[in-house]
């Protein structure tokens, strides 16, 4: 046994560090070709932008990219930004002056969404001559306005700290408010996600607009603006709450979107994940950070979900990287693996890797433990501390593996370096668009990742989840269920056999006061999950079980009790587990 597990150590390394060179010639040879490829895409002498101030992609046809898209624009003016704020690049500001003032303009244009004042700010692309792009398109898209205010409040930050006060309150602070007033009063609508696909709420929106509004929150402390803080703060909490009902605690995953009838496995997560990382959160899995064991149990299961349906990943062992793409389901341009989702795996085990060195351990936790099982078969939860073998064995293993996902991307580049969208699924030729700005961007952030350099946080260390969501701000409340009562759902996860049922009873009137033969019986409507909506008293400590009951059976849950506290007013939804 022993002998075995050695070897196979022993063969993963082997390969491992044949990965990790190529992903080193990589860093060195595509770096430069990245950052060359994003600048010709951006401003006024981008050798490809057409003088306009960004745009996706230089393709004009099948598919035509030649647009300026809210999303893609201001992650790639972020991590440019990020590149100014931290002297990487002292030459950028002229760019970033340039994008900031474009987006004023484009706040303003009236296009199909609405006036900037009635919806327009989530309109998704606009024409690269700054005009309405006024075509069938799916809009409208919530997180371009929460990017954009994150982009912008990190080089207004520099600013301040720099001493310009008066251009960041004169002329940015009115751009950065239209976002954020926007994100505190639609986040909770549903629109189109990053793919521009399905019309619901999504995990990336959702998780990018809690973010914008935390840091709106401080930037607006920060420059006396106080009477916008309450309404961001409270409504950061809501979206934080909100946030959480994306996991699969079945599936140990994120569930990528609420609509579109797909399995949920989406890079849509992993990109969250790299884009609302903050150093100083630890391994929080409330905001879902990198190293988070919620992340880390995603990550698996999103990866994994390539490695069947793509000819170019077949004969990859089980725990080795794979080229992956947005979601398994996909089949637009043929369905394959993308350079910007494949690179975000890495940068995701990066950003672990970052903060497993600050904290000086790892937690393995039962959500996490398949994730690390796939690194040492023998593991077991708990901490290892960094002075530990485990610990070692671990990180030197994570960091193999990232590796490799630079080496798949390596090995499907063609030799000029040049970054389409897409590389065939079953014989790794680019396709898509061309010279995908987002490719470029995507490739140099990850690479700064691999150096163990951080950009500063935003604000995610030890937030804390409300017990009950709120929909949205201005005292709204859901149906309630009639003076001082609360309409309640219960909802728990049980298989049953045929014939047997699931009944609830409880430590008030309305529960049965604990009789099992009174108990209340649960619908199977949505089985495995078993529902009840019940008007508890508001405010009240609440004590109950679930029962099975079948002819000749009566099993009740094993203790403790399960307790919940009701909200004053409106609704509450609880969701178990039978035990
Ligand atoms: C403040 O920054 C803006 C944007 O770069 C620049 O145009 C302006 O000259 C700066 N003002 C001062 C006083 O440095
Ligand atoms: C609005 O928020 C509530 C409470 O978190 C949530 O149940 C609902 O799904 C949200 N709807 C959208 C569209 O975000
Ligand atoms: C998407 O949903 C929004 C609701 O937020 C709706 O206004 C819009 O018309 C929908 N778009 C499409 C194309 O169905
Ligand atoms: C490890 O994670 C478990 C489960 O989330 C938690 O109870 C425990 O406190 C964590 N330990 C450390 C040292 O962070």
């Amino acid at each position: 046994m022993r002998f075995t597990f050695l070897a196979i150590v022993v063969g993963l390394a082997v390969g491992a560090f044949a990965q990790s060179s190529t992903a080193d010639a990589y860093v060195a040879s595509e770096a430069s070709i990245a950052k060359a490829g994003v600048l010709a895409n951006i401003g006024p002498s981008g050798s490809k932008s057409q003088g306009a101030k960004a745009i996706a992609s230089p393709s004009t046809t099948n598919p035509n990219y030649l647009f300026t898209w809210t999303r893609d624009t201001s992650l790639v003016f972020k991590a440019l930004i990020d590149q100014f704020t931290s002297g990487e690049d002292t030459t950028l500001r002229g760019l970033i002056d340039s994008f900031t003032s474009s987006q004023a303009i484009l706040q303003q244009v009236s296009n199909p969404s609405g006036t900037v004042s009635t919806g327009g700010l989530g309109e998704p692309k606009f024409n690269i001559d700054e005009s309405a792009f006024t075509d069938a398109w799916g809009r409208p898209q919530r997180d371009g306005p929460a990017l954009r205010s994150t982009a912008i409040i990190s080089y207004a930050n520099w600013l301040l700290d720099n001493g310009n006060t008066t251009y960041v309150t004169q002329t940015l602070w009115p751009i950065i408010k239209l976002d954020l007033d926007y994100v505190e009063a639609n986040w909770n609508q549903t629109g189109f996600d990053l793919w521009e696909e399905v019309n619901s709420s999504s995990f990336f929106t959702t998780a990018v607009q809690h973010r914008a509004l935390r840091e709106g929150a401080a930037f607006a402390t920060r420059i006396g603006q106080t009477s916008e803080v309450s309404g961001y703060t409270t409504q950061a909490a809501n979206v934080l709450c909100f946030l959480q009902s994306y996991w699969n605690p079945s599936g140990g995953f994120i569930t990528a979107n609420t609509g579109g009838g797909r399995s949920g496995r989406d890079a849509n997560t992993v990109l969250t994940s790299i884009h609302t990382f903050d150093p100083a959160a630890g391994c929080d899995a409330a905001t879902f950070q990198p190293c988070s064991d919620k992340a880390l149990s995603n990550l698996k299961v999103y990866v994994d979900a390539f490695r069947s349906i793509y000819t170019i990943n077949s004969g990859v062992a089980a725990n080795a990287a794979v080229a992956t793409g947005r979601y398994p389901e996909d089949s637009y341009q043929g369905g394959n693996p993308w350079y910007l989702t494949t690179i975000a795996v890495a940068e995701q085990l990066y950003d672990a890797l970052i903060v497993w060195d600050q904290l000086g351990s790892i937690n393995v936790t039962t959500t996490s433990l398949p994730f690390f099982q796939q690194f040492s078969s023998g593991i077991t939860t708990g901490t290892f501390a960094s002075t530990s073998e485990t610990y070692t064995t671990l990180t030197t293993a994570v960091k193999n593996f990232a590796d490799g996902f630079i080496a798949v991307n390596a090995q499907f580049t063609p030799s000029n370096g040049g970054l389409a969208e897409q590389y065939s699924r079953s014989n790794g030729q680019p396709v898509s668009a061309v010279d995908l700005t987002w490719s470029y961007a995507a490739t140099l952030t990850a690479f700064h990742a691999r150096t163990g350099k951080t950009y500063p946080g935003w604000g995610a260390a030890g937030l804390t989840v409300p017990a009950v969501c709120s929909t949205s701000g201005s005292g709204s409340s859901g149906g309630g269920g009639g003076a001082g009562t609360v309409a309640v759902t219960f909802n728990v996860q049980a298989t049953t056999f045929f014939g047997e049922n699931i009944y609830i009873t409880g430590s008030v009137d309305a529960l049965q006061n604990w009789s099992p033969d009174n108990a209340l019986l649960l619908s199977s409507a949505n089985y495995p999950i078993w529902s009840i909506t019940v008007n508890l008293p508001a405010s009240t400590d609440v004590q109950y079980k679930f029962i099975r009951k079948a002819p000749g059976e009566l099993i009740w849950e094993s203790d403790p009790n399960n307790q919940i506290t009701t909200p004053a007013s409106g609704s509450f939804t609880q969701s178990d587990t039978f035990r």
